[in-house]
């Protein structure tokens, strides 16, 4: 793991961490280069989170103080469709796999999952699920959401190119806005209470997103390295 800023200015130092680790990007070779099958190879590779998009955090709340559990619910409110069942984000995924002939049962593509793709799901859960970890679960969140707006912009333009069907670019352009706003939230408000009630927590929140961003990062480099052979 890389050296962890120190603890003054936490938001702006957190957004640099992600910005210098964020390594290769998927979505900037869907977005001009990959073909159709790498895309659907892609998307396959994802279900094994989008299909219970949101779910690890769920588990971390009841470990969490008042005040983050308000501000996780905040967020978690919107991941899960504002009360309305067809705009759950994981409910908008399963559209689009359907249309685009995917199976959108959940596990359908386990075995062909890369190392990566389990390791960063059981990261996921082994955070949500124990309390000891909760500020790396809450640490994981803020890296992932705020790796999410831009690629997510990226990935609606790829899609749009290989004439993917509406309600697979719709899941990417709904992320566009909605993550540019909880990368706020999960980085000021959320990470910033609970680092504000718990300062020894900040190592922690780092090696969270440090998980999120080093995961990612070996998975883009597996694909594009794969896709190149
Ligand atoms: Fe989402
Ligand atoms: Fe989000």
């Amino acid at each position: 793991m890389p050296e962890v800023p120190e603890p003054d200015g936490f938001a702006e130092k957190f957004f640099d961490f992600v910005a210098d680790h964020d390594g290769p990007s998927l979505a900037a070779h869907v977005h001009r280069k990959a073909t159709e099958e790498q895309v659907r190879e892609l998307l396959r590779h994802r279900t094994i989170y989008h299909l219970k998009e949101a779910d690890h955090t769920t588990w971390v709340i009841p470990r969490l103080s008042d005040r983050v559990k308000a501000a996780v619910m905040e967020l978690q409110f919107d991941e899960y469709g504002g009360g309305d069942p067809n705009l759950l984000h994981a409910h908008l995924f399963i559209r689009g796999l359907q249309d685009s002939g995917l199976n959108s049962e959940y596990g359908a593509y386990i075995n062909e999952a890369p190392l990566e793709v389990l390791e960063e799901n059981n990261a996921m859960s082994l955070f949500g699920l124990n309390r000891r970890l909760r500020a790396a679960s809450l640490g994981f969140l803020a890296a992932f959401e705020a790796t999410s707006s831009g690629p997510s912009r990226r990935m609606a333009q790829g899609l749009k190119r290989l004439g993917f069907p509406e309600s697979m670019i719709e899941y990417y352009t709904e992320h566009v806005e909605a993550d540019a706003v909880h990368e706020q939230l999960a980085v000021r408000t959320i990470c910033g209470a609970l680092l504000e009630e718990e300062p020894d927590l900040h190592d922690d929140v780092y090696f969270g997103a440090w998980t999120s961003l080093d995961l990612e990062d070996r998975y883009a480099e597996r694909m594009l390295k794969q896709w190149a052979a």
